[in-house]
């Protein structure tokens, strides 16, 4: 039997997705219109003979999460639970914490998946590449190419092109190694906690030497890297999507990578051309619930939350637009996050810039880039937090507007407070 575990992080991490992280947690937030974890757990309930998702990270158990919990199980029918580490362990430290629960039952091997990518998850194709590799060995890294830049902000994975064992893996290099890069999704048996329990012991043996928690164990640094080499890992490499989201604009990129595989896996999520309802210029959408005016046209990558009104004359494209949302008639809304329950007046428009990957270099992939170069704010998505006022016939343009605010102005390239 299988089972799969998601590392969700906590409330210290994801800083790049803030306001939108002080509402729900980053793994919660509505990527192509469901939470970013549902993704990764239906890819792991298609698995045959997964028997148990296991959440691991460092929130507070709340609200949200159990009520999501509750219904991913019923949805899913299997079972989900969350443990939480009693400090950030980092990547290998809590899994192994957890270990025992992890390995009762008896698991031949387990899944691990950073929370905060997303991909089609070729979990079936990883099982098949470990299962060709014999059993000696303790792990299979999913990784993906990327351009020679890019690669340096992802571990990298230099591999023997016959065997496609990893030879060498460097976390985030400062010069170039390798443009096979981890994505952050593994298969592993349970020997790896063999290896886990070396580096554990070691750190204990250190910890005289006034070196920090012994418990805290990164996967990439103490671990990969000293198994590379010794036929232990190898790496599956795939052609399908894959990106990671850390800052709220690869969010809306990320949907559009859901969005468009959901022709083939969901096409009842995606909303359709009908008459009486708005024109779709792509038909990409999701759960739309508002006034119908025809005059309304909403793609392409437009995520619709539940309960939003949309009034007549209204454009919306590259956006994401949270439950409770309205948006009044003839506003625009181009590249940005409408937060819960926030207004946007008439005539109004709110524009960001999108930071999507170099279309002309396949293996480019989303810079999240820092929030100022240069003394300035980035040029990115424009975020209105949840319960912002835009009043009519203002313009937004490349901000980050923070929760509860009513504007009176038009802004440029501010964080508004
Ligand atoms: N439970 C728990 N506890 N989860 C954690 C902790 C922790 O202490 N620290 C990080 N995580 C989770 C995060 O929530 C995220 O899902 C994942 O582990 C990786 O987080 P980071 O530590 O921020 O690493 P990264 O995303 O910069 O890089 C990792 O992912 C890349 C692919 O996206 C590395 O594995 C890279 O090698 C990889 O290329
Ligand atoms: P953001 O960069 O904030 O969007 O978060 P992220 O999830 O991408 O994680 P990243 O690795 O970039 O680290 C974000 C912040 O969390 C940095 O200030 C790190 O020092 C801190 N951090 C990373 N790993 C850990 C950990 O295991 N424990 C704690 N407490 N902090 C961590």
């Amino acid at each position: 039997m299988l089972k799969a575990i998601i590392l969700i992080g906590g409330p210290q991490k994801g800083t790049r997705f803030r306001p939108l992280s002080f509402e729900v947690p980053k793994p919660l937030f509505p990527v192509a219109g469901v939470p970013m974890l549902q993704h990764h757990i239906e890819a792991c309930a298609q698995v045959p003979d997964m028997k148990e998702i296991i959440l691991i990270g460092f929130y507070q158990p709340n609200d949200e999460l159990n009520r999501f919990i509750s219904s991913a199980q019923q949805e899913f029918k299997i079972p989900i639970r969350y443990l939480q580490e009693f400090a950030a362990l980092g990547t290998g430290g809590g899994i192994y914490h957890f270990r025992d629960q992890i390995l009762s039952g008896g698991p031949a091997a387990f899944f691990l998946m950073n929370a905060d990518v997303c991909s089609e998850f070729p979990l079936q194709e990883m099982l098949r590449f470990h299962r060709q590799h014999g059993e000696n060995h303790c792990g299979v890294l999913l990784g993906t190419t990327a351009n020679r830049t890019q690669s340096l902000n992802y571990g990298c994975i230099v591999e023997n092109h016959e065997t496609n064992e990893v030879l060498h893996f460097v976390e985030k290099p400062s010069t170039f190694v390798s443009d096979i890069i981890n994505c952050g999704i593994y298969l592993f048996t349970p020997d790896i906690f063999g290896h886990i329990g070396t580096v554990f012991q070691r750190n204990q043996e250190e910890l005289t030497n006034g070196k920090q928690m012994p418990e805290v164990i990164r996967l990439e640094q103490d671990i990969f890297t000293t198994l590379a080499g010794q036929k232990k890992l190898f790496v599956y490499k795939t052609q399908y999507f894959w990106s990671q989201i850390k800052s709220a604009g690869s969010a809306i990129y990320a949907s559009r990578l859901y969005l468009k595989q959901y022709h083939q896996t969901h096409p009842e999520r995606l909303a359709t051309n009908q008459d009486g309802t708005p024109k779709i210029i792509v038909n990409i959408c999701f759960c739309i619930v508002f006034n119908f005016f025809l005059s309304i046209q909403l793609g392409a990558n437009v995520s619709i939350g539940k309960g939003v009104t949309i009034g007549g004359g209204v454009r919306v494209r590259e956006s994401i637009v949270l439950h409770g949302a309205v948006l009044q008639d003839h506003c625009c809304v181009l590249n940005s996050i409408v937060g819960w329950d926030s207004t946007v007046g008439k005539w109004a428009r709110v524009e960001g810039t999108p930071s999507d990957p170099n279309p002309n270099d396949p293996y480019a992939k989303i810079d999240s880039e820092t929030l100022f170069r240069d003394g300035g704010l980035t040029p990115s998505i424009t975020i209105l937090g949840c319960n912002v006022n835009i009043p009519s016939e203002v313009i937004i343009r490349n901000s980050i507007v923070l929760p509860h605010k009513d504007l009176n102005r038009s802004f440029q390239n501010q964080i508004i407070l």
